[in-house]
């Protein structure tokens, strides 16, 4: 992607940083963040001269000014934390739900060719008929995955009532470089590593067995730019479509650190599911291939970054 004015909500967090870390060379980009969880850290560029930083919060900025002159949203901005959705929903709904809604109304007044929305599989909940399929019920059990669902829906209708083209990414558990280890996400991982680092045993909930879907954040980048290339209006599932053990993913983070600590077993939480797997046949529909034979090299540069970090 090049010579394109880009925006992109939520740019200094996790996600959001790597995708304006890969864009910023060849097009001019916004970034819009409150800074709440994000840090302008990390950027790789935070002075480059494509840059537009706005320090300002969504629900209050006025977007039909930021949206002005932009080809492309990469829309992350959010309350990306279930437990605070869940003490504060009304807030969430604000955050999630109203500055999506206004955004979408100025990026239609401004003819924004596309938008990219980061959605969750958080929206399935308590849907358990795995592989899940973007066609399968939803089933949200929190705010913030109820948000993400009326997102888009809200996507939806702007497409039908305006012509607002857009894809939202159902993203699985993602990891990578710049992770918030406090992140409930994946938060498997930075767990694991910072534990092993401080030589300490790093805890497991119920057996192991259990098994999830990663994705690499790298990947999660190359799905934004895929599905802002393509013509697909619609859902797609982010994920490998392959399932991993906690016990496996454990093994691969001690030999990666070299250690031979033992994980401790704690009694499984409650609410917790034992399998999330996605079904991955819409990426085509973004043209969009990953390879997840590279899990251990990227699991294996992660635990490097938390090296140098931590
Ligand atoms: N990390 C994951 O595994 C994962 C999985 C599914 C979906 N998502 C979604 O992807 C997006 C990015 O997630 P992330 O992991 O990078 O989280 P993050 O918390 O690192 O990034 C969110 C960014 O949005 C900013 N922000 C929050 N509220 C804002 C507001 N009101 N105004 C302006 N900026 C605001 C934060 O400061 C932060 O920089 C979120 O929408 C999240 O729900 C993430």
């Amino acid at each position: 992607m090049k010579n394109k004015n880009i925006l992109i909500t939520g740019g200094a967090g996790f996600i959001g940083s790597h995708i304006a870390d890969t864009l910023i060379n060849d097009n001019e980009v916004t970034i819009v963040d409150n800074l709440s969880t994000g840090n302008i850290k990390n950027l790789k560029y935070p002075n480059h001269e494509n840059l537009n930083f706005i320090e300002a919060d969504i629900c209050n900025t006025d977007l039909n000014d930021v949206t002005s002159g932009i080809d492309y949203i990469f829309h992350l901005a959010a309350m990306a934390s279930v437990p605070l959705s869940v003490e504060n929903p009304i807030k969430c709904n604000e955050v999630n739900v109203d500055a999506t809604v206004k955004l979408l109304k100025s990026a239609v007044d401004n003819d924004v060719r596309k938008i990219i929305f980061s959605s969750s599989s958080a929206v399935y909940g308590e849907n358990r008929n795995m592989p899940l399929k973007e066609t399968e019920p939803l089933m949200p059990t929190s705010p913030y995955a109820a948000s993400k669902a009326s997102c888009e829906v809200y996507l939806k209708s702007f497409f039908e009532s305006y012509g607002l083209n857009y894809t939202a990414l159902r993203y699985f558990n993602v990891f990578g470089p710049k992770q918030d280890k406090n992140s409930q996400y994946a938060a498997v991982i930075p767990n694991f590593i910072s534990a092993l680092l401080e030589g300490k045993q790093a805890e497991i909930y119920g057996d192991g067995e259990q098994t999830r879907d990663f994705i690499y954040v790298g990947d999660i980048v190359k799905a934004n730019i895929s599905a802002c290339k393509s013509n697909f209006n619609g859902v797609v599932n982010v994920a490998s479509g392959e399932k991993l053990t906690v016990n496996r993913l454990y093994e691969i983070v001690k030999n990666t650190l070299g250690s031979n600590l033992e994980p401790k077993y704690l009694p499984e939480r409650p609410g917790d599911i034992k399998h999330s797997l996605a079904d991955v046949g819409n990426m085509e529909k973004i043209n969009l291939k990953i390879n997840s034979g590279n899990f251990e090299k990227q699991l294996s540069d992660t635990v490097n970054w938390f090296k140098t970090t931590l």
